[in-house]
């Protein structure tokens, strides 16, 4: 795996336009807040010259000049909020499929689905956060001096208070962060632990209904969602408490400036106007403040998510369009692969190498757990590999653009997985320009058009999530026509003959036989030898080693000598169970 020592290109892109932007939107908060001293003038001027003059058209005067600063002031508001709102979607439309594309990729290095899926919900954290609030908060915080300097010139002791208010609220803050942070994380984990237990009751409702472990799976979510709840509600009350505080605080602050005014006043160093209006600055000084406080978790929330992101995206985004290399036509190479398996770590393939050439299909056979399936996951891309590497035509398959390439390759993988769509559309990938004629192709080389044909509305039957709708046998069938689609360079079949009857095999055999007649290299991994019938090579797979491969008749003999002594017995042992059977029928 790459390092994350680059940043992405499509996020550097973001920050940067966001970047430009923002520093925009500060000039304009300026003026915003410059405008914003209106009022405090206002009073000022009413107080301590149209009152003392006692002249109603300085009144009228004044009071058109304010209004008119007001709405100018308005229009910038407004225009400042679009512009942040327009801002966020601008930025969830450049990240979101870029993100999505990094989620997608996560469980390949390890990840589990639930983190994946909260990666992908990290756009809509940064964007909610981008449209809310906070960035005017944040915009205007730097504006504040404006308003102590306003407040400093009618008396420097209101200054200080204003100052030391602003400097305590914003202590409080922080403290609510550091004492709440531990709880968060853990509030975090709970609810990610909480997903993954829904989500596995609700996929295994079958199992765990007729086995009657409904309750216990219940508890299991109960007992995770009480974790989260007290998580939750001590989260709250820490917060609840700390902003309590700032509330009483602000208001004492609010007070405490008119009081010392007044008392300033009594003293005669300040006019009367000058209570009002250091009021007024007072409270629009601090307002950004409370601003701030209020939208700190959001904040925290999208920073956090931002460097998720560009750690992730950095690591995991494949490199921007790379050269269109030739289609392959002659050979794969496996040379010499270790893999191990994406998380967990281990080694489940050691130093695996051989090669194929155009026409030839691979029976790859061993016991459960021997890394049959993690070969083909290898050799499709599927699992990065520790070391070695996996070539068709002598590229590396790391060279080619995955898109290109996947148009290459067949993949029927053990567990079977349809998508939410038609039948056609599964077959064909979801390739927009649907190509009728590829499809039946495929389809009629699999051996389902005729089931197809059956079905209520054909090749446009909506097959449900996961091809609920479909019996597993048709379901492995389905993704065999999904495979061969498009007549694929490799095609790699796991266990493809798991869910078919006899008729469902003979049309596997078939279709391996014409796709070697195409050119194809194809891979089958089988326990069950029928489908070896359709092969000319064979490879053994033990301990997650390949321990034999060559010629089918050769290894296969090779394979019957050095373990005879088990076969022969194993062999004995059924036929003679199967005479028995016979005789008893008989008789
Ligand atoms: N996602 C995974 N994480 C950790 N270990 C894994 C993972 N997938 C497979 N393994 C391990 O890799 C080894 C090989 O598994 P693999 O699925 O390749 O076996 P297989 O030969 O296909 O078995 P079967 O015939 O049962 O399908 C096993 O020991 C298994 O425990
Ligand atoms: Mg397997």
């Amino acid at each position: 795996m790459r390092k994350a020592k680059t940043i992405s290109p499509v996020l550097r892109d973001v920050i940067m336009w966001l970047r430009e932007t923002l520093i925009a939107l500060f000039v304009v908060s300026g003026v915003i807040n410059i405008l914003a001293l209106t009022g405090s003038f206002y009073m000022l001027q009413i107080y301590d010259r149209a009152l003392t003059s006692r002249s109603i058209e300085t009144l009228i005067a004044i009071s058109a000049l304010a209004i008119g600063l007001y709405l100018f002031q308005g229009i910038l508001d407004i225009t400042r909020s679009q512009v942040l709102v327009r801002m966020a979607a601008r930025v969830d439309d450049r990240l979101a499929p870029a993100a999505h594309r990094v989620a997608m990729d996560m469980p390949r290095y390890g990840y589990s689905a639930t983190e994946a899926i909260e990666r992908a919900r990290d756009v809509d954290t940064i964007r909610h956060f981008i449209a809310g609030q906070g960035p005017i908060a944040l915009l205007d915080l730097p504006w504040m001096p404006l308003y102590l300097i306003f407040i400093y010139m009618l008396h420097p002791m209101l200054a200080f208070i204003v100052l030391g208010g602003g400097v305590i609220l914003a202590l409080l803050t922080l403290l609510t962060e550091i004492s709440t942070r531990q709880h968060s994380s853990a509030m975090h984990k709970a609810a990610a632990e909480r997903a993954s237990i829904l989500d596995a009751n609700v996929r295994n409702v079958e199992v765990i209904r007729t086995m009657g472990f409904l309750g216990r799976s219940v508890q299991r979510f109960d007992d995770i969602n009480r974790k989260h709840l007290a998580l939750q509600l001590r989260t709250s009350d820490i917060g609840g408490t700390y902003s309590g505080i700032a509330k009483v605080l602000r208001m004492i602050l609010q007070s405490a400036i008119l009081g010392l005014g007044a008392y300033y006043t009594i003293k005669g160093e300040l006019s009367a106007g000058s209570i009002i209006a250091a009021s007024v600055a007072s409270a629009r000084a601090l307002a950004p403040v409370d601003m701030v406080i209020g939208q700190w978790k959001g904040f925290v929330a999208a920073r956090r998510s931002l460097k998720r992101l560009k750690d992730l995206m950095a690591v995991l985004e494949g490199d921007a369009a790379r050269v269109s290399l030739p289609k392959p036509r002659n050979t794969l190479k496996v040379d010499k692969i270790t893999v191990a398996a994406p998380g967990a770590g281990v080694v489940v393939l050691s130093d695996v190498s051989f090669e194929l050439t155009s026409g030839q299909a691979l029976g790859l056979i061993g016991p459960s757990a021997s890394g049959k399936s993690s070969v083909a996951r290898a050799i499709m891309g599927a699992w990065p590999l520790a070391r070695g590497a996996v070539r068709l035509d002598g590229a590396d398959i790391s060279q080619w653009d995955a898109d290109q390439l996947g148009g290459e390759l067949g993949y029927l993988p053990q567990e079977v997985s349809l998508m939410d769509g038609t039948i056609a559309q599964n077959i064909c990938r979801f390739d927009p320009n649907v190509d009728s004629e590829a499809i039946i192709a495929a389809a009629t080389t699999a051996g389902v058009h005729e089931m197809i044909l059956r079905l209520p509305d054909g090749y446009e039957t909506a097959i449900g999530a996961n091809g609920a709708s479909l019996s597993a046998g048709q379901r492995q069938r389905l993704a065999l026509a999904r495979a061969l689609y498009g007549n694929p360079f490799l095609v790699v079949l796991d266990e493809p003959n798991s869910n078919l009857d006899a008729e469902g095999e003979a049309a596997l055999a078939e279709a391996i036989q014409v796709m070697r007649m195409l050119g194809s290299i194809v891979v089958v991994i089988a326990h069950r030898p029928s489908v070896l019938a359709a092969v000319d090579m064979v490879g053994i797979m033990q301990g997650g080693r390949l321990t034999a491969f060559g010629p089918k008749d050769e290894v296969l003999g090779q394979h019957v000598k050095t373990s005879r002594h088990g076969v022969m017995q194993g062999e004995k042992g059924t036929s003679n169970q199967g005479e028995q059977r016979w005789a008893n029928r008989r008789s």
